[in-house]
């Protein structure tokens, strides 16, 4: 396939692990657990291919309206992953960055979240970055409120805000939009996920649900997203 669109970042919703753990009549976090293995599947598939950003969404602002059993439950397999994986994401080159305001997490989990962003900061090759307590309609207005903060605090002029400086005031400050968003278990909807940075991106629906998105589905989707013609509002090459 000729790879006709580039591709520097993936976002992925990986959503259906309740479903697939419901499915083999487990309990639902054992969808979570195993949802956690593709992750590392992915993450190796993406370096593998040249990808340069990847994001994840683990966790939305509003997942806390779920039981606090299946919230701990999520938090503590986060914690497992990141403990289990540092050391090869700082072998890779992979630097860590987090995407919502971790300061409600629990203090075991943010713990080794921090240790994880210290330990890769310096890393340009490869950026994982994770979503966790995010919210885009919460990212938009904590961006307005540090424009805000910055023109109050002398710092800047509001003639000073445009589409390329507003950037820095989003958690993903610095990375390149996403070109291609997956959303496992066949929803069909954003759920609040990266607004902002989604403005053009291609979107694909996979019915598999997280848990089973393995290597080969993520390389079928890829072949979608290179079949896809992306035009910006311009017009199809001649
Ligand atoms: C996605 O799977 C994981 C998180 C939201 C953290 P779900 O838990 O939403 O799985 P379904 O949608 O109920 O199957
Ligand atoms: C979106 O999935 C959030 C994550 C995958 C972390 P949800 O399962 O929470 O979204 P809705 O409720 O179906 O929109
Ligand atoms: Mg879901």
């Amino acid at each position: 396939m000729e790879k006709k669109n580039q591709l520097l970042h993936v976002a992925f919703i990986m959503d259906g692990n309740g479903r697939w753990a419901k499915a083999r009549h487990l309990p639902r976090h054992l969808g979570h657990k195993e949802g956690c293995e593709r992750i590392i599947d992915i993450y190796e598939e993406c370096l593998a291919l040249g990808i340069k950003v990847m994001s994840l969404y683990a966790f939305s602002t509003e997942n806390w309206n779920r039981p606090k059993g299946e919230i701990n439950h999520l938090f503590r397999y986060l914690d497992i992953f990141f403990k289990r994986e540092i050391d090869r994401m700082v072998k890779d080159g992979c630097s860590v960055v987090i995407s919502g305001d971790i300061s409600k997490l629990p203090v075991k989990t943010q713990k080794t979240l921090q240790k994880s962003i210290e330990l890769t900061k310096n890393n340009t090759r490869f950026y994982f970055n994770i979503c966790l307590n995010y919210g885009g309609k919460d990212e938009l207005v904590r961006a307005a409120k540090l424009f805000a903060q910055d023109v109050k605090d002398g710092k800047k002029e509001i003639e000073d805000l445009n589409e390329k400086s507003f950037e820095d005031y989003l958690y993903t400050k610095g990375l390149p939009p996403v070109d291609l968003l997956i959303r496992t278990s066949g929803e069909m909807r954003t759920s609040n996920y990266l607004p902002w940075q989604l403005a053009y991106a291609e979107f694909i629906f996979p019915k598999t649900p997280w848990p089973d998105f393995t290597k080969e589905e993520f390389r079928k989707c890829l072949d979608i997203y290179y079949g896809r013609d992306r035009r910006f509002g311009g017009i199809k090459d001649e």
